[in-house]
C-alpha cells in the first residue's frame, strides 16, 4: 500500500489537506474503518454486555468478547489475560493499587524518565502503604543494564519494577526484554508500560515473558477511553479489583460478598466502553493489514530523516538518543518551545507538542524545563518532516 493510499484511509487529511500532524505520541489519527466500526456498533449491536439474554444483547456481548480475543491475539496474550480499562493510566493505577495493598511487595522501583502515569501511582501507593520507593536515577535519556543491576542489588524482594517500552518524551526504546530477565533473576515482577511501544512494533506478551503489560487504544488508531491491562493469569487472579459494582460480583449479602470467578468480569466492574473495545479490535485489524514491520520501517526512516535535518539547524539541540524511535525531543536555543510550537501550528499547519511531556524528571535530567516534541506514525510523509524544518527556519526569521 502506498503512503498516498494510506492517507486516503484517514478522513482528517481530507478535511485538513495541508496538516502536517506530528503529534501521534499524544494521540493517533483514526482510519475510516475504525470510525465505521464504531458507527456500525451503535447502528446494529448496541446493548449492554454480560447482562441481558435477548438477541441484541447477546450480539453485543459476542462482539465485545470477540474484540477482546482479537486485541489479545495482537499482543500475543490469551483472551482471559486481557482486561479492558480506560487506558494506560488507569491500568497502571489498578496494578499499583492492588500490588501495594496485597502486603506482599517490599519495594517499588521506577526509573525517573517515566511518563507521570508510570511514576505517580507507584510513588503514591508506596507512600500510603509503607513500601520502599526507589526512583532509579537516569542521567540523560538512557539507562544501562549495569546501572539497573547496581540499583537492584540490595533492593528488598519481592519488588515491582515498572518501565516504559518506549519513553514518551524522547522515543528511547528501553531494553525491556533483557530487563525482564534481570528483574526476574532478582525476584521481582516487571510491568511494561507499552503506551508508546505497542503502536509501533510487534509485542509478544508470551515471548517477552513480562508479568504485566499496559497500553492505550487511542495511540494506536482506536477511540479514547479504551485501553488494556494484560497480566499473567495467576497474577490477575490475585489482583484486588479497583472498581466494585455491577457485573463483577458473584453473591451479595449484607455481611460480605463474593466476586465473579472469571477474572475478566471481576476486574471490569460497571458498564464498559463497549464501542471502544470494538474500535480497538478494528484498529488492530487495520495495523495488521498495513503490517507492523512496514510501519516500523517507515517510522524509523522518518525519525532518522528528521533527526539529520534538525541537526543541520545550528541553534537546535536534539535530546533524543541515537536509536530513539518515532519521537524526537528538541529545543531551539533562542525560541521558547511553546512559542515555536504555537508558530508552527498557527502559521504553518505543523502540529507538534511542547512543554514537559508529562515527564518533569526526564526534563530535569536533560537540564531543561520544556522542549518541543515531534512524533511520527505511518501516515506521515517526508514532506511533513520538510515542513517542520522549513517552519523552524521561518520561525527564526519571525522571532529573531
Ligand atoms: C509512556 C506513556 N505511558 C502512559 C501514558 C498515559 O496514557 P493514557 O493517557 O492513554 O492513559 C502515556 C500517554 O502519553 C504515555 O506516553
Amino acid at each position: 500500500m502506498s503512503i498516498k493510499e494510506v492517507r486516503r484511509d484517514f478522513p482528517v487529511f481530507r478535511h485538513y489537506p495541508s496538516l502536517a500532524y506530528l503529534d501521534s505520541a499524544a494521540t493517533a489519527q483514526k482510519p475510516q474503518s475504525v470510525i465505521d466500526a464504531v458507527k456500525g456498533f451503535y447502528e446494529r449491536e448496541n446493548a449492554n454486555v454480560h447482562r441481558a439474554v435477548y438477541p441484541l444483547a447477546e450480539k453485543s456481548t459476542a462482539l465485545y468478547e470477540s474484540s477482546r480475543s482479537e486485541v489479545a491475539r495482537f499482543i500475543g496474550a490469551e483472551r482471559d489475560e486481557l482486561i479492558f480499562t480506560k487506558g494506560s493510566t488507569e491500568s497502571l493505577n489498578i496494578i499499583a493499587n492492588a500490588l501495594a495493598t496485597s502486603g506482599r511487595y517490599k519495594t517499588f522501583v521506577v526509573p525517573t524518565f517515566e511518563h507521570h502515569s508510570n511514576f505517580l501511582p507507584w510513588q503514591y501507593h508506596s507512600l500510603k502503604n509503607e513500601i520502599k520507593f526507589v526512583a532509579l536515577p537516569i542521567m540523560g535519556a538512557e539507562l544501562t543494564m549495569t546501572e539497573v543491576e547496581e540499583n537492584l542489588t540490595g533492593v528488598e524482594a519481592p519488588f515491582v519494577f515498572s518501565i516504559g517500552g518506549l519513553i514518551n518524551a524522547t522515543g528511547y526504546r528501553t531494553p525491556f526484554e533483557d530487563l525482564t530477565e534481570l528483574v526476574h533473576s532478582f525476584g521481582g515482577l516487571i510491568v511494561i508500560d507499552g503506551a508508546q511501544l505497542v503502536p509501533h512494533e510487534i509485542f509478544d506478551f508470551k515471548k517477552v515473558n513480562s508479568d504485566f503489560l499496559v497500553f492505550s487504544g487511542h495511540k494506536m488508531l482506536a477511540e479514547t477511553g479504551i485501553g488494556c491491562l494484560v497480566g499473567r493469569a495467576e497474577l490477575l487472579d490475585d489482583l484486588t479489583p479497583f472498581v466494585f459494582g455491577g457485573g463483577m460480583v458473584d453473591r451479595v449479602s449484607i455481611e460480605t460478598s463474593s466476586y465473579a470467578k472469571e477474572r475478566t468480569s471481576r476486574l471490569e466492574g460497571g458498564t464498559q466502553n463497549i464501542s471502544g473495545a470494538v474500535s480497538l479490535a478494528s484498529a488492530c485489524r487495520y495495523l495488521n493489514k498495513i503490517g507492523m514491520s512496514a510501519i516500523h520501517k517507515h517510522v524509523s526512516y522518518l525519525t532518522e530523516t528528521a533527526r539529520e535535518m534538525l541537526k543541520q539547524i545550528s541553534n537546535v539541540t536534539v535530546y533524543s538518543p541515537p536509536d530513539s524511535h518515532a519521537i524526537l525531543l528538541f529545543s531551539h536555543k533562542n525560541i521558547h518551545s511553546h512559542d515555536l510550537a504555537e508558530f508552527l501550528g498557527r502559521t504553518q499547519e505543523v502540529a507538534i507538542r511542547s512543554g514537559h511531556h508529562c515527564a518533569q524528571l526526564q526534563m530535569e535530567a536533560l537540564g531543561i524545563t520544556s522542549a518541543c516534541r515531534a512524533s511520527f506514525y505511518f501516515y506521515n510523509t517526508v514532506e511533513d518532516v520538510e515542513r517542520l524544518i522549513e517552519g523552524i527556519s521561518k520561525a527564526e526569521r519571525w522571532f529573531l
